[in-house]
């Protein structure tokens, strides 16, 4: 059992892990995806091992130590316009973003089991599109491949796109959830081209099904050309985090990719689901819940810790943490010193930029420096930097394999999530000490399998058949 110690700053550590008995769900497992880091600062990519992010070599290193630690995924997120800080590109994005079903496709061929997730934007891609090419990713792996459904919120984004392509913020899960209901009748009426039909002459001179849709985001007329996977259609994921994303998880997917890791958030955020869940008629439990995180682990809890402020220090450069604080102003701010204090005056600026393609923008930049100040007085912070490294470091466990297991046992069986979408912090190496010690930690405590049970990801995140196949 471990003592009670604090993660990250998070909350103070449990003390050790009841018996399975005295938990609300007993039986329960910890699912892992690996969410392949795209751009962002969190990543040390000046190791002298680290490999370009976007070089096959990385993504299939990461890919199949994943699966040789029986993960349910290999998850990459999408970014459909490099991130800009005023006007520049920030630093880590000049490595570019590449196609999530091209790079996943390739995933497939060099993986057997593993689970491969594409985020796909919902308000960019055409069903039609999205419904072909994500079921060829599913025929393709066998029935591994699944879809993180992902609105925006930006103009900005949509220039990339005819017309602009952007749908106007109130509008955006009205038009995802239409493109979903179009995909997924895509996939139903693929269901009809599989081996018994093709097989039967009798079936040859019929018409294919026409899926159609109404309204003003659905004005299509369309026929599936891919047959079902062995896992029927492929898996839906769900990442927004406003009511109408949640909304639209409880609605149409199997799995919501959340921000609430830390465990009294996620206890919450958990509650609204399911209460969401069962108000859309289905069982409260029916949506896997997948809060993103990551893990500093060493042999005793104090090196992890040094471990974790040293990856900070090597992560937030004194050029990301200047840009950090320079977005909610609107414009450079040469004189600032990462090792001072905050500005003392306030932003000029209305709203925050959306060029940094960050999620999300509900405060104005004023509240968010008001926050960052209310902070730094509550912790005694007096420098930019503490501040800052005390943001990234939110979602992070710090610990022994041990205490880290015993967390993530305590959390599935009080319901809290069902697992992590883990993030790396080291590509490719970042998830060896996972694999090699967190994973028989796990093992031990009766939250995680052996082997793969079975071949698909709807099986190995234990899910029920298709929702369209049970509604139909
Ligand atoms: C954990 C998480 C991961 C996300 N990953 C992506 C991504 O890879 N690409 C993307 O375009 N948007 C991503 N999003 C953005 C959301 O889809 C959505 O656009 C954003 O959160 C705003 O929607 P909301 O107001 O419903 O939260 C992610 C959101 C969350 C919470």
């Amino acid at each position: 059992m471990s003592t009670a110690t604090t993660i990250s700053n998070t909350g103070t550590r449990e003390t050790g892990a009841p018996d399975a008995s005295d938990y609300a769900r007993p039986t329960a497992r910890v699912h892992f995806g690996v969410f392949y880091s795209g751009v962002g600062p969190g990543v040390d990519w000046t190791a002298p091992d680290a490999i370009d992010q976007i070089d096959f070599e990385a993504f299939r290193k990461v890919a199949q130590v994943a699966e040789r630690g029986l993960f349910d995924a290999f998850f990459f997120g999408e970014g459909l316009r490099l991130r800009e800080h005023l006007e520049k590109l920030i630093e880590l994005n000049v490595a570019g973003r590449p196609d999530s079903q091209v790079a996943l496709a390739a995933i497939a061929a060099v993986t057997t089991r593993i689970g491969i997730v594409a985020t796909q934007n919902a308000t960019y891609h055409e069903p039609f599109d999205l419904a072909r090419r994500l079921a060829t990713l599913d025929i393709l792996s066998g029935g591994r491949a699944a879809w993180n459904i992902v609105t925006t919120v930006n103009e900005w984004t949509g220039e990339n796109f005819r017309r602009g392509g952007w749908v106007a913020v109130p509008d955006r899960y009205t038009h995802a959830e239409a493109n979903v209901r179009l995909v997924r009748a895509l996939w139903d009426a693929g269901q009809n081209l599989d081996i018994a039909t093709r097989r039967d002459a009798e079936q040859w001179g019929r018409t294919g099904t026409r899926v159609t849709g109404d309204g003003d985001f659905a004005q299509v007329s369309a026929t599936a050309t891919v047959p079902p996977s062995p896992q029927g259609h492929p898996v839906l994921f769900q990442s927004g985090d406003s009511d109408g994303g949640r909304d639209l998880a409880a609605r149409q997917a199997d799995v919501i990719f959340s921000r609430h890791v830390e465990i009294q958030d996620a206890l919450k955020f958990a509650a609204d689901i399911r209460r969401r869940v069962e108000a859309a008629g289905r069982p409260a439990d029916d949506v896997l819940i997948l809060p993103g995180g990551g893990f500093i682990l060493g042999a005793t809890e104090d090196e992890a810790q040094e471990k974790a402020r040293w990856r900070q220090q090597v992560t937030w450069t004194d050029q990301h943490i200047v840009q950090f604080v320079e977005k909610s102003y609107g414009r450079e701010l040469p004189e600032l010193d990462p090792d001072g204090p905050l500005p003392d005056f306030d932003p000029e600026i209305q709203e925050i930029s959306v060029e940094g393609g960050t999620v999300g923008h509900y405060l104005t930049p004023k509240q968010v420096v008001d926050n960052w100040r209310a902070i730094s007085a509550e912790h005694g912070f007096t420098s930019i930097r503490q501040l800052v490294l005390h943001l990234g470091s939110e979602r992070a466990h710090i610990g022994t394999p041990a205490q880290i297991a015993d967390e993530l046992a305590h959390a599935v069986r009080s319901g809290a999530y069902d697992g992590i979408n883990l993030g790396l912090s080291h590509v490719p190496a970042g998830l060896d000490d996972i694999v090699n010690t967190l994973i028989p930690e796990l093992q031990e405590r009766g939250v995680y399998p052996a082997e793969y049970i079975g071949t698909t990801l709807r099986e190995h995140l234990g899910l029920r058949p298709p929702l369209t196949r049970r509604t139909a």
